[in-house]
């Protein structure tokens, strides 16, 4: 099997206590992650998984329900059976609700056992795989019981999205966060920064000198982040609802990709040295105001229409669980620009939405035309583009002018390809498996940090409170299956600028 993580990152010895590990993403994401770093030696031997959650049940009964997690979401070889068997037999599980001092007396004595036994040294990493009310309980009550106390060994928290679902709510959970833990034990997930791709960016532009003198204004015209998901809202309507596609996917993944994208290179790849170059993106982008919103932004939600095999899709309000005449947009396109010596003229078009054409997530830098182009017939010649796809088909493609085979000089655009799964083969990590790994490793380059969170919930208050304020208007709106509302072509204030035709193909 290739293995793409490097080898001697191995973690100290420590417990992985998950709350929230009844749930649905310990069962398909977290579970998967963990088996998956322990059948790679990637865990130390002296390694221990407690769950915690309200669900009343017996050690037994969580690791049988684990067990078939893992025939349902990892596939396993038949060699794996005994490993299985061994990888259980490091899980315990504490039933309790997390207000409850009483749940964090047993977790005390689970965890005091544990590190007798397997010598776990009391390193403690804390996975918080639960909703922002029930986060908050669990963050007092690990201070109050000194659960959260670095006496003997390192503590650590891992934080799921959404972390705030303003400006102001964001503030008070790292405000309460911060009375407990510092910041360097808090670790806010963004599970777009572990995913390959996203973290090949730097590669892609740091480790080879041929990208990066045309990384800016003088060469490129501007840059498009899509992130279009052919699902619907699914069953998530209780909490989607609530958030739209603007803070559900804006806010994090596309605002931290942007500043991948957008970030001058760090002097080294430390946690510090990456957040504080990406944290200067940010502070660059030029303030939205709210009576500009309509021309830097736009939203819209899905009717009924077609999937890509011409299955009939509910729209929107249809779904399971939304409420009648709610105003949530499934779409949203923003219009950055960056204030700085690099990108100053070059906007930036981020766009996402739910029941999209097709499932794909690229990024897509266009360069601008050459200055003077000395062969005829040339005027429809297509900008050289340079796409990172992030999923699917993971990879790379430069698409440039060439010249078609024959006796006239005929101009025609081709593409140079790399693909992830043609080259490496083999599986790559997921991204909560390099996530979780950092974590207990205490890496946080690929985390959001307090004040990064803080700055890109600022920056987008302004959209958020235009659109509020207008809720009595019309919704633009969008078939299910299509790329998206015909509004959201406004936002390119430049003839030649389009949404990327090869996503759309
Ligand atoms: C989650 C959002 O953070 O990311 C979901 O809450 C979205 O609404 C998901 O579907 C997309 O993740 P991925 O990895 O499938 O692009």
């Amino acid at each position: 099997m290739n293995d793409f993580l490097a080898p001697e990152r191995v973690p100290d010895p420590c417990v992985l206590v998950i709350f929230g590990a009844s749930g649905d993403l310990t069962r398909r994401k977290l579970l998967p992650a963990v088996w998956h770093l322990s059948r790679q030696g990637r865990l130390p031997d002296a390694f221990a998984l407690v769950g915690v959650a309200r669900t009343q049940m017996s050690t037994e009964e969580f690791r049988r329900r684990l067990r078939e997690s893992l025939n349902e979401f990892v596939q396993l070889g038949e060699a794996d059976a005994q490993r299985v068997d061994d990888f259980l037999e490091r899980v315990d599980y504490v039933s309790g609700d997390p207000a409850d001092d009483e749940t964090y007396d047993q977790l005390r004595k689970k965890l005091s056992s544990i590190d007798e036994r397997l010598g776990t040294s009391s390193n403690r990493c804390y996975y918080c795989s639960v909703p922002p009310q029930v986060f908050l309980d669990i963050v007092r009550q690990l201070g109050n019981t000194g659960l959260a106390a670095e006496d003997d060994g390192w503590v650590r928290i891992i934080v799921e999205k959404p972390f705030g679902h303003d400006l102001e709510s964001a503030r008070s959970l790292n405000r309460s966060l911060h009375l407990v833990f510092r910041e360097h034990q808090i670790f806010r997930i963004d599970h777009y920064l572990g995913k390959e791709t996203v973290q090949n960016i730097l590669v892609f532009r740091l480790a080879n000198s041929m990208f990066e003198p045309l990384w800016n204004r003088r060469y490129v015209d501007h840059v498009q982040i899509t992130a279009a998901e052919s699902v619907g809202v699914e069953h998530r309507a209780g909490y989607y609802d609530t958030s739209g596609a603007l803070r559900d996917m804006i806010q994090n993944h596309l605002m931290q990709v942007m500043c991948v994208v957008a970030m001058e290179p760090p002097s080294t790849f430390d946690a510090e040295s990456v957040r504080v170059e990406k944290l200067k993106v940010l502070k660059a982008v030029r303030p939205f105001s709210v009576g500009k919103v309509d021309q830097i932004a736009v939203r819209a939600q899905y009717e009924d229409g077609e999937d890509a095999d011409g299955k009939p899709c509910p729209g929107y309000l249809q779904e399971e669980d939304v409420p009648a005449g709610s105003r949530t947009e499934t779409f949203a396109a923003v219009e950055f620009t960056i204030d700085n010596w690099r990108w100053q003229g070059v906007p930036f078009y981020v766009r996402t939405g739910k029941r999209m054409a097709r499932r794909t997530s690229t990024i897509t830098l266009q360069f601008k035309q050459p200055p003077h182009l000395i062969f005829s017939g040339g005027d429809n010649l297509r900008p050289s583009t340079l796409t990172i796809r992030i999923q699917p088909e993971e990879g790379i493609s430069l698409a440039f002018s060439g010249k078609r085979p024959g006796p006239d000089v005929q101009l025609d655009t081709v593409d140079m390809d790399f693909c992830y799964a043609d080259h490496f083969g083999g599986r790559s990590p997921e991204a909560y498996e390099t996530l979780i790994l950092d974590c207990l490793i205490g890496d946080g380059t690929l985390f959001a940090s307090s004040d990064w969170i803080e700055k890109s919930w600022g920056l987008l208050m302004p959209i958020l409170e235009a659109w509020s304020a207008a809720s009595a208007t019309q919704m633009p709106s969008y078939p299910a299956g299509s790329w998206g509302p015909t509004e959201a072509r406004a936002l390119f204030d430049r003839d030649w600028r389009s949404w990327e035709e090869a996503v759309a193909e």
